[in-house]
């Protein structure tokens, strides 16, 4: 890889896109392990309870140490990311995942397998927005928002993946190695970005001018790099970045879309249908367990499937009409869901199939990657850091809220009432979308940073 880069630098020919697109690669087998080990817990569950003899308490306690531990981790790592740099901690976390999974498979008793979870909450928290925030600021304008994509898509498939070792596992009662799995892209990630560049951006932040120069160069081709490279520069004020500097008047309501945002993709209701599937369907009439599980499945593989639709057009179609009709499909599946389990009957499992499978695919196509695309962008270089760790805790933080009300509000509400209280906050979400979020396709990152100081609203930053 050297070598080529090298050529192209002394012929002047642009180096490969693929060279981009490998760095996003590697670094969304981050992306792969936050989805991996958010799902692999609710197949592991059904049989450490009996093995250790858990309380429902202490189940509870063992399903929500990892969203604990990724609010933590999302709270205290955006000092991480500005200081330490991109890439280091991004090696930090792969550490902490393989360190977490192994603890978890190979834990003697509960406090172990406790410590172990927390530990890889820890790590999805730091990963969820470090790998997003390293791919943006490497990847041309151009490509930024399928590139950035890529890490959601990754989630999707470690989720996917997740539900699939669990079912392997299952017959054996093997959860040892349902941990156990995680351990093994976390290597690769670990082995991979330490032969990475680090984030040109954060060179320039750190006064590393020269080091910077080489990284623009080997992954934009000569001739873009000094326009780039002032444009950086002109908004790199080192010195600054401070957590306060969130709250100033030119920063603050781009706090609040990034946090606004987080906690719309949460509260919309998607994690009730990642962890519960299972639960719903069987609800809504899929009895057995093995046609819950093949329907748990296919939520899964609809959710891969369309965030690989949602990355070209991303880019394509823009954010703000992709994030429109992703809340628009997820209102209409919910309040489908809603009705079909106020009227009941046979009818019911089939409404519950097609509006799940509509909600997901509605989901995956816009409010899964613009979320954590726009957090990536919206944020001055300064503060971009400190500001995507609390939009992201923020995510977490709404993620654990609604994974421990879900089943208490079933209880509370029931199912119809439920689904139509999700769909209600659908439609605040479309508000909220509309009124403030603005299109950043295509847009140089620095371009948005000028419109936020030049007083723009919201809605028009980036925009003409
Ligand atoms: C969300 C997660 C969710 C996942 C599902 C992500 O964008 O942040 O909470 O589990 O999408 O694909």
């Amino acid at each position: 890889m050297e070598s080529s880069t090298q050529i192209a630098e002394v012929s002047g020919t642009k180096p490969p896109r693929g060279f981009v697109k490998l760095i996003a690669a590697t670094a969304a087998l981050a992306g792969l392990l936050f989805g991996f080990d958010t799902g692999v817990i609710s197949g592991a569950i059904l049989f450490i309870k009996g093995e250790l003899g858990l309380t429902p308490v202490a189940q509870e306690v063992l399903v929500s140490a990892a969203l604990v531990g990724a609010v933590c981790g999302s709270a205290l790592s955006g000092r991480f990311t500005d200081a330490w740099g991109r890439k280091r901690t991004i090696l930090a976390t792969a550490g902490i995942f393989a360190a977490g999974s192994v603890l978890c498979a190979l834990a003697g008793n509960f406090v172990a397998l406790i410590l172990g979870r927390l530990a890889v909450g820890v790590a999805i928290g730091v990963a969820s927005y470090t790998a997003p925030l390293y791919i943006g600021e490497m990847a041309p304008p151009k490509l930024r928002g399928g590139l950035v994509t890529l890490n959601q898509l990754a989630i999707t498939v470690g989720i996917l993946l997740a539900y699939v070792v669990d079912a392997a596992f299952a017959p054996t009662g093997g959860w040892r190695l349902m941990f156990a799995f995680g351990a093994v892209p976390a290597i690769v990630l670990e082995l991979g970005i330490a032969v990475l560049p680090e984030s040109p951006r954060w060179l320039l932040l750190h006064q590393r001018k020269e080091e910077a120069v080489k990284v623009l160069t080997r992954i934009r081709g000569n001739q873009d790099v000094m326009p780039e490279l002032n444009d950086i520069l002109s908004h790199a004020e080192p010195g600054r970045g401070k957590l306060a500097d969130l709250f100033s008047p030119i920063v603050l309501p781009v706090l609040f879309c990034g946090v606004g945002l987080a906690v719309i993709q949460q509260i919309t209701g998607i994690n009730t249908v990642i962890y519960y599937a299972p639960t719903i369907f069987q609800a809504a009439g899929f009895q057995s367990a093995q046609s819950s599980i093949i329907a748990t499945a296919g939520v899964g593989l609809v959710n891969v499937l369309m965030t690989i639709v949602a990355i070209p057009l991303l880019d394509r179609v823009g954010r703000r009409p992709l994030l429109l009709t992703s809340l628009a499909g997820m209102t209409v599946s919910l309040a489908a869901l809603g009705l079909g389990f106020a009227i009941g009957g046979e009818a019911l499992k089939w409404i519950g199939l097609l509006s799940l499978a509509v909600y997901i695919a509605s989901f995956a196509i816009g409010l899964g990657p613009v979320f954590w695309l726009l957090i990536s962008e919206i944020f001055p270089l300064s503060v971009r850091g400190q500001g995507a760790s609390v939009a992201t805790m923020a995510n977490w933080l709404g993620n654990f809220v609604v994974s421990l009300t879900f089943l208490s509000l079933l209880n509370a509400l029931g199912s119809a009432w439920a689904f139509l209280l999700y769909a209600a906050l659908c439609v605040v979400g479309i508000w909220f979308c509309l009124r403030f979020v603005p299109e950043t396709k295509g847009v140089p990152l620095e371009r948005i940073e000028a419109d936020l100081r030049a007083g723009r609203p919201l809605r028009k930053l980036g925009a003409g």
